[in-house]
């Protein structure tokens, strides 16, 4: 493994001298500079430095009582330096401030105090990542899907969109992280591993251990199965920081089932989200859920992220969209007609409705694919030249 060059930006004296002595002590790094002040813009002569340094890391140290400035510098670091990677330093009970520091740019959140066996995996993670990024180079897209209220079919649409995401532009992956995990009942599969394998795993996670925890459906589509035993899956923040970064640099599209999980994670998963899907019935119950559900993943930012899919949708007389989106504060992106037959058939046998390419409602699933992938300039590319090619 080539040796990496390091920049530790640390305020702390202390905790800049212990990094360094870490970092060295990893023998696959080297310190080659340090900074005891923040970088506050790019004109800054502490970000001239680090450019100068060019490293392949900056490690920047998150100060618990007062994190802001340490975010506004790797979100700085990021943009000036794209190709460098950022580990942010922290404190692990701050799950605020790793969403940020990862949407800042960060790659990886390490726990303050750190130690020289985190480093060193975490350089291994990148060094690894470099070289598998070079062959492939994708970040993917996360949609989560989340019921308002249970039954409302957030495990249906899940399973379906992400067939439907397969079949048009393949490289899918289906994350099953409900409280316990049905979707692989739907698509008749038989996990080995699931997703508590893989978050216990993290530490050692490439590429081919991801594969081997993932169980494929006929298609292609990529299954991280979830929890036979209610409740078992409860990784830190970190953790499922780190496994979606992981997924989404493995899939150009993840799809995320959350089903009636309302917790921590489902928060943390709708903030790594490009879109949530907030699956509602027409319903008065299911609206005042939808709008609750809506106001709690609001609460971390993620309310502009939530969209409505109305499941088993049908004309209702007196009642309108713009009647259940200003109900529950959300915009319609979609609906799925009521087919209770075609449904719950296709759950029993095992063979998703997506899997029925003719049926309305496998259009309709279809439909919602293009919609969420509207705007995707790769994906645009990708038919471009299928288009050429035929
Ligand atoms: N569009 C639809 N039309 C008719 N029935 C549907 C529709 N979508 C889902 N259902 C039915 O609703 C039931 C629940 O579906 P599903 O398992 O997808 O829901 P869920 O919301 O994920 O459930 P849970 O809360 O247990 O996670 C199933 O029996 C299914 O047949
Ligand atoms: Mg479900």
């Amino acid at each position: 493994m080539p040796e990496l060059s390091v920049v530790i930006v640390a305020t702390d004296n202390e905790q800049r001298a212990v990094m360094q002595v870490l970092v060295d002590g990893t023998s696959v790094a080297r310190t080659v500079h340090t900074c005891a002040s923040f970088p506050v813009a790019a004109s800054d002569p502490v970000t001239r430095r680090v450019r100068t340094a060019n490293p392949d890391v900056t490690l920047v140290d998150i100060p618990a009582d007062n994190p802001q400035l340490a975010l506004r510098a790797i979100e700085l670091l990021h943009q000036e330096m794209p190709d460098g990677a950022i580990f942010a330093i922290g404190n692990l009970n701050q799950p605020q401030v790793i969403v940020n520091a990862m949407r800042a740019g960060a790659r990886e959140f390490i726990e303050r105090p750190t130690n020289t066996t985190d480093l060193l995996e975490a350089f291994v993670r990148l060094t690894t990542a470099q070289r598998r990024g070079k062959q492939e180079g994708i970040r993917g897209k996360v949609f989560s899907v989340i019921n308002a209220k249970g039954g409302n079919g957030a495990t249906t649409v899940a399973v379906n969109l992400a067939l439907a995401l397969q079949s048009a532009y393949g490289q899918t992956a289906l994350v099953d992280l409900a409280p316990l995990g049905h979707a692989a009942l739907h698509m008749n599969l038989k996990p080995v591993f699931n997703v508590a394998d893989a978050t216990r795993n993290l530490h050692r996670m490439d590429a081919s251990l991801l594969e081997s925890f993932m169980t494929r459906h006929s298609g292609g589509l990529q299954l991280l199965a979830g929890t036979n035993v209610p409740a078992a899956v409860d990784p830190s923040t970190a953790e499922f920081v780190r496994l979606f970064d992981m997924l989404v640099t493995h899939y150009r599209y993840v799809v995320v089932d959350a089903s009636s999980r309302f917790d921590a994670a489902s928060r943390l998963i709708a903030s790594l989200s490009e879109t949530v899907l907030l699956v509602a019935c027409s319903d008065v119950a299911s609206l005042w859920s939808a709008a609750r559900v809506q106001q709690y993943l609001g609460e971390t930012g993620s309310r502009e992220r939530v969209r409505l899919v109305l499941n088993r949708f049908r004309k209702v007389p007196g009642f309108s969209e713009a009647d259940a989106e200003a109900a529950v504060g959300a915009k319609v992106l979609w609906r799925i007609p009521n087919q209770y037959f075609a449904i719950s058939g296709a759950i029993d046998r095992g063979t998703p409705v997506m899997d029925q390419r003719t049926s309305e409602i496998a259009r309709c699933f279809a439909g919602l694919a293009q919609e969420l992938t509207r705007n995707d300039a790769e994906v645009k590319r990708a038919a471009w030249s299928l288009f050429k090619s035929v």
